[in-house]
């Protein structure tokens, strides 16, 4: 099968198509035809190991000390159920499927647990649609409803609103109840504004400054904020949470900790099965759109990751795959 394999850490260029062996499923595996992949943020901050000082040596032992242990790239899929393992209940053969997998997306087949975080495609939705949508609207839900607690009519403000994280966190906002502002940049605010922000700002004039104690949480996508500058926009018992953080960020979330008041958050995205199959129902039921900057094919790997690299992403970069013969 073609796969998009990373045997070293570095740049775009090191990203190869290879010819591999189709992977076998388990027993409580599903084997998937994939159709469509996407290039996500995380993808090429494996790629490149981009990463902050404290997470150097946990992450390289995680995924691999000199080389990725597992090279075959991409996490996002949506795809068809071709078999499946023999313990496996709830899929069967022909199944449209969508999820989230730690590796491997990028390739013609994929094996995924029952268990991960695999649910039956969004009615309604091409295969490029649905692959746009499990990063983001995972990494959206986890953050708002478990690390930000958000609860309905605080005010929220996403700033990075068009990226995949950003776009899907301006809608799940809307929906938990949320009244929703956003920073973007200037070509951003017409998208931003139709998924449901009711104030839209252009990052390149927004003085935060003119905003003192006016929201309940700030989701900064973009890793826009020193904590120290974005208190005083908090109210008072604010949430201040962060995507991407290092020491300085578990600091203050350490300290912000020690007495009630503001507080800055930051933790990890997960999410599993019931989470996707929730995000499908608000996708079927048209509260979550996907947002897809471009798509390109699998063979063009290469300038997907340059482009995601250049941190502009409108939401999803997709990758397609042909159709397999027979
Ligand atoms: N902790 C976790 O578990 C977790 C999970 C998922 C993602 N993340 C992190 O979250 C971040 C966002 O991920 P993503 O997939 O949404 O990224 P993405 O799709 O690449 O989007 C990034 C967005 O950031 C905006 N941006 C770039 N520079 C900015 C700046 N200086 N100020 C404000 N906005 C800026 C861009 O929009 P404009 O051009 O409109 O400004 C772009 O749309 C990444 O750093 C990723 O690693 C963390």
């Amino acid at each position: 099968m073609r796969a998009v394999t990373c045997r070293r850490y570095g740049p775009p260029e090191i990203l190869r198509i290879e010819d591999l062996p189709r992977p076998v499923p388990g027993a409580r595996d599903l084997l998937v035809r994939v159709v469509a992949t996407t290039v996500t943020s995380g993808d090429a901050r494996i790629r490149g190991f981009r990463c902050p000082a404290l997470f150097w040596l946990p992450l390289r032992l995680a995924i691999g000390l000199w080389r990725p242990r597992r090279p075959v790239t991409g996490m996002e899929f949506a795809g068809m159920v071709e078999a499946v393992g023999d313990a496996v209940t709830r899929f069967r053969p022909g199944d449209r499927v969508f999820g989230l997998a730690s590796v491997g997306a990028h390739a013609e087949w994929l094996t995924v647990a029952e268990e991960s975080a695999v649910a039956p495609a969004p009615a309604g939705l091409s295969d490029i649609e649905a692959a746009a949508l499990p990063f983001g609207g995972l990494s959206a839900l986890i953050f708002l409803r478990d690390i930000a607690r958000i609860v309905p009519g605080e005010r929220m403000l996403v700033i990075g609103a068009a990226g995949a994280v950003g776009a899907c966190a301006v809608q799940l906002g809307r929906h938990l109840g949320a009244e929703v502002a956003a920073v973007c940049s200037a070509a951003n605010i017409d998208l931003v504004r139709s998924l449901g922000a009711t104030v839209v700002q252009d990052r390149a004039v927004w003085d935060p400054g003119r905003e003192e104690g006016r929201y309940d949480v700030i989701l900064d996508t973009a890793g826009a904020g020193d904590p120290a500058r974005f208190r005083r926009l908090l109210a008072p018992r604010g949430r201040h949470v962060l995507l991407s953080f290092g020491a300085a960020g578990i600091a203050w979330m350490l300290l912000t900790a020690l007495w009630p008041g503001r507080r800055v958050v930051c933790g990890f995205a997960g999410g599993g099965a019931a989470d996707l199959r929730f995000l499908r129902d608000l996708a079927e039921a048209g509260r979550l759109l996907p947002v897809i900057d471009r798509v390109l094919p699998l063979e063009a790997v290469v300038q997907a990751h340059r482009h995601v690299d250049a941190g502009r992403k409108r939401g999803a970069l997709v990758l397609t795959l042909d159709p397999v013969p027979g």
